[in-house]
């Protein structure tokens, strides 16, 4: 009821708009007295996953809060755990405005940010700073103007600078917006990529004296013979976990629909079945040797249980949860 009215009014803003005072008014009461406005109790659903104990299966999905801005915020609504990036090796603008775009009638988003965020330095402070204590995880990427062919220099940047702060590491290589990312996802750029990781992973336990799960983030747009060769890297390579998926080019579930040409990714209710069809695939090819972390049009329990029948072990919200507002975690995480 509450969040039906407040979304009423957020949504006669520029979506864009609506996010930066919403983060505002979040960081405003994370941590006064007033915190009890949006701080909801969730029932404990532990679950082990990569190694790691979540308090529930339901987390945050990377994007929402690119800094680390608001982590306890997200913590006190209950989520199970917190994906926060993508983050960068250096703070970067992001794609032309307008780049973020509400296709209501189909409570999908589409999105061509282009990973505006301000660097991992400052990420690193955020968490830092945050007092949850669940699990973050933290999702990289390759900055716009680092050619593709360095890319992998990126991902092992933001590694030392994240490795001690990290629950575990998104490897993200499916965003549709950063111009040659997703290439990352095929053959030898995917073998190279994920053995300097496992090195890194490796250099950097000893150093630490901690393992860091890491999970490599896929996208939606893959054949079935692309996500056959994906999970074969995933297993040769001991990557942790599998995070399915990112947003779709795919354009058919909203043809016609308000903003349905924008360039960028589409998410929320037309990445749905897509996206559990490919949990499904990866499912059968992994074998359960590696957990899948399922994302992608969750926007109800039925949703949920539909990913975690397909075979995740935990699974993540994002385009749902500006539709449907806190409550969805407590729909969520108490039936589960
Ligand atoms: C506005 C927006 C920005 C996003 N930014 C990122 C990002 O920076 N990194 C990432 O891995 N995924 C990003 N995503 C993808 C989401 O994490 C998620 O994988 C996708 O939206 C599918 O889930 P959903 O249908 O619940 O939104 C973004 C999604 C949206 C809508």
């Amino acid at each position: 009821m509450y969040y039906s009215l407040l979304r009423k009014a957020l949504f006669q803003l520029d979506p864009e708009q609506a996010h930066e005072l919403t983060f505002r008014q979040l960081k405003l009461v994370t941590g006064t007295p007033f915190e009890f406005l949006i701080r909801q109790s969730v029932a404990t659903k532990p679950v082990t996953c990569m190694g790691l104990s979540f308090k529930n299966p339901l987390g945050l999905a990377a994007g929402l809060d690119k800094n680390g801005d608001c982590i306890d915020a997200f913590g006190a609504m209950g989520f199970g755990f917190v994906e926060i990036g993508t983050v960068t090796p250096r703070p970067q603008v992001g794609n032309d405005k307008p780049r973020l775009f509400r296709v209501v009638e189909a409570e999908g988003i589409i999105n061509r940010m282009g990973f505006n965020n301000l660097g991992v330095d400052n990420l690193v402070e955020n968490v830092k700073r945050a007092k949850y204590n669940g699990i973050i995880g933290i999702n990289i990427g390759k900055n716009k103007d680092t050619p593709v062919e360095n890319g992998k220099d990126d991902y092992l940047i933001c590694m030392d600078k994240i490795y001690p702060h990290a629950g575990y590491i998104t490897i993200n290589i499916s965003s549709p917006n950063t111009p040659g990312l997703r290439t990352l996802q095929y053959g030898e750029a995917l073998d190279d990529l994920l053995s300097a990781i496992k090195n890194k992973q490796s250099e950097l336990q000893q150093k630490f004296q901690k393992y860091v799960p890491i999970a490599v983030k896929i996208a939606p747009d893959l054949t079935e013979e692309e996500l056959i060769q994906v999970a074969d890297s995933l297993m040769r390579h001991r990557i942790d976990g599998v995070i399915a998926t990112n947003t779709t080019l795919d354009r058919k579930l909203i043809e016609g629909l308000n903003h349905c040409q924008q360039a960028g990714g589409l998410s929320g209710r037309p990445v749905q079945l897509r996206s559990t069809e490919i949990i499904r695939c990866l499912s059968q090819e992994l074998k359960g040797k590696i957990p899948i972390i399922g994302v992608g049009g969750i926007d109800s329990l039925v949703a949920a249980r539909e990913k975690m029948e397909a075979g995740s072990s935990l699974i993540q919200i994002f385009s749902g949860f500006i539709y449907k507002g806190p409550k969805l975690i407590k729909d969520i995480v108490n039936h589960i």
